[in-house]
């Protein structure tokens, strides 16, 4: 089966008035269908930056990004924001739900771009929360919710548009280490169920340890985590 995402000799360099910075030099990846990759890298590695550029919010100074073997193309804005609402899921760090909607209301909202909401994804919504064991927070807004509980309803989020992919940056990054451990199972398990691909950029190794697959990005490439000198850092 095709991959579900390729980057190729992916680039990405900032110009600066005091010199170019060259965040990404070549970064080449493949995911496939229903894999999970971990992507490590110290802080300022560029992780985000990747991961911005494989979910097509940001363009690669230089080569390209394919969904099954076809390039994206970043100069066409409409074309990107469609392929994103029907392919990718996106989990960050900080949840970004709306605060003035409910937890329910802010699983339909990235399908509302779209087009009617209907009653199947009520029922989808419904059940991911329940999933989540949010069920009596449907009608919470996000400051009624801990942090934890902010986290899970961006988790299910992700998997509303049923995507293909969910790209989660340090999803778990600001929540304390047991809360964290909680959602990578809630996390693993969706998209174990949906067959879902998952590539999670995050510095907890456990977490990362439950991927088929991790990378470690240095220097601007991604390497094998663990298959040399790369991977000991
Ligand atoms: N728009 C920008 N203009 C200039 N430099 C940028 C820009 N965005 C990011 N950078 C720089 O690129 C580098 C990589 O940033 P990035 O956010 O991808 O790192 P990261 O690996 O995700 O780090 P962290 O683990 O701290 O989240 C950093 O040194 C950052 O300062
Ligand atoms: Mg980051």
């Amino acid at each position: 089966m095709k991959p579900v995402l390729g980057a190729q000799g992916v680039a990405k360099i900032f110009p600066r008035s005091d010199g170019d910075l060259t965040v990404l030099a070549a970064c080449d990846l493949l995911v496939g269908p229903q894999e999970a990759v971990a992507i490590t890298g110290a802080s300022g590695s560029g992780k985000s930056t990747l991961l911005n550029i494989l979910g097509g919010l940001d363009a690669p100074t230089s080569g390209s990004v394919t969904h099954e073997g076809w390039p994206l193309d970043f100069a066409d804005h409409a074309a990107l924001t469609r392929w994103r609402s029907e392919v990718v899921g996106f989990v960050f760090q900080f949840h970004f739900l709306l605060p003035d909607f409910t937890a329910f209301e802010n699983l339909l909202i990235p399908l509302r771009g779209r087009r009617r909401i209907t009653a199947a994804d009520r029922t989808l919504a419904m059940e991911f929360l329940e999933r989540m064991g949010l069920a009596d927070r449907a009608d919470h807004l996000p400051g009624e919710m801990s942090g934890g509980e902010q986290q899970r309803v961006a988790v299910a989020r992700a998997f509303m548009n049923r995507p293909r992919v969910v790209l989660a940056d340090e999803p778990f990054g600001n929540l304390d280490k047991e809360i964290g451990a909680r959602l990578g199972d809630l996390l693993f398990e969706m998209r174990r169920d949906h067959g879902t691909a998952l590539v999670i950029v995050t510095h907890d190794s456990a977490l990362a340890g439950r991927a088929d697959r991790r990378l470690h990005l240095h220097g601007g490439r991604l390497a094998v985590a663990g298959g040399g000198e790369e991977g000991l850092r």
